[in-house]
């Protein structure tokens, strides 16, 4: 495969994105990070990279950028991913993942970049009819960072049918875990995701996990998802970028998670187990707009890219969670 040119990557120095930048570089690629550092941090982007801070709303910001580096193509994490948040301020999400993807998608389009890649998520599909939830399940999101992301995906389409570049919105499921080799990991402060949540009381920053709701159409009761390895997702983009430029002709909607499920009570257990300690757990009522089961289908992208999932093991990413929370927390960040 050749790498003729470099690729811009946005929200590189946040958490799924810097995990890209690494998985970019490693397979050979140039990469320009571009991100704000709202939410993400300078120190995530590898130092082979070179990182630009700003907005990718600043089209004179961006056009510079793809014509400096002569920029090929374009992965596009930068957003706004806080589902309460969403429903408090949707007009922020609005902003961030549909507007300001608008303009960046117009400077790409404008500039000749042929090839985009855009992080959309398994919120578009809503409260599931039933599990694993296919591509071409019903689009049913049911909060405003859904509907945000959805709405993008929809402009892609129809700006790949008319204009030379083609995409691929890969839909995450439930992205967890950190970089094996402790090179980064999930950094946000006041994280509300359950691994994050587990490791971080694991290592004595919070005195317990609630679990929201027992009550659950489930096994046990509780809520289960399909947790991806953050490795084996960002390993997905690169698989994405080289179908993407294998055939230009063809775009693509993919779900990127394992195509089973955890159920939070097994998650817990699995904290505890790499640890070697036992958490304390709180029994807390549901949490609103919570569905009971969230997992995915992945036949599309195996059939599709070539991607085979190397870190499926619920135990593997709880552990390189831990190290890197362990890490963060050496940091102070
Ligand atoms: N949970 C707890 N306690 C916690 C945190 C979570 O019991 O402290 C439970 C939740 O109720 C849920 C499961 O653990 O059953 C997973 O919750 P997360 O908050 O980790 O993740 P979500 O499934 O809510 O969210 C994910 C993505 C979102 C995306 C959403 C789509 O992180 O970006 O899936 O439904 F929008």
């Amino acid at each position: 495969m050749s790498k003729s040119f470099p690729v811009l990557v946005t929200g590189g120095a946040g958490y799924i994105g810097s995990h890209a930048v690494l998985a970019l570089l490693d397979a050979g690629w140039d990469v320009v990070v571009l991100d704000n550092l709202v939410t993400g941090f300078a120190w995530a982007v590898d130092e082979r990279a070179t990182f630009v801070q700003g907005s990718v709303e600043d089209m004179e910001l961006t056009e510079r950028l793809i014509a400096d580096h002569g920029i090929g193509a374009i992965l596009h994490f930068a957003g706004s991913v806080v589902v309460p948040e969403s429903v408090s301020d949707p007009l922020k999400y609005y902003r961030n993942n549909t507007a300001a993807s608008r303009a960046l998608v117009e400077r790409a389009v404008q500039s000749g970049v042929r090839h985009f890649i855009f992080s959309s998520t398994a919120a578009t599909y809503g409260e599931p009819e039933s599990i694993p939830v296919r591509e071409d399940a019903p689009k049913q999101p049911i909060n405003p960072y859904g509907r945000s992301k959805l709405m993008t995906e929809e402009m892609l389409k129809d700006v790949s049918a008319a204009h030379p570049m083609n995409h691929a919105a890969l839909r995450y499921f439930n992205v967890a875990g950190a970089d094996p080799d402790g090179r980064s990991g999930q950094s946000t402060a006041g994280a509300t995701h359950l691994i994050k949540v587990a490791v971080e009381a694991a290592t004595g920053k919070r005195d317990h996990v609630a679990i929201f709701g027992s009550d659950f159409d489930t096994a046990d009761g509780t809520g289960v998802r399909d947790y991806i390895h953050v490795t084996d997702l960002a390993a997905a983009h690169v698989a994405a970028l080289e179908a993407l430029i294998a055939r230009p002709e063809d775009s693509y909607t993919l779900n990127c998670g394992y195509g089973h499920g955890y159920s939070v009570i097994e998650v817990l257990d699995a904290v505890d187990r790499v640890t070697n300690r036992q958490i304390k757990r709180k029994f807390e009522a549901r949490r609103a707009g919570d569905p009971a089961a969230l997992v995915c289908d992945n036949s599309a992208i195996r059939s599709a890219l070539d991607w085979t999932p190397k870190l499926d093991d619920l135990d593997s990413i709880i552990g390189h969670a831990l190290a890197w929370e362990r890490t963060l927390q050496d940091r102070e960040v």
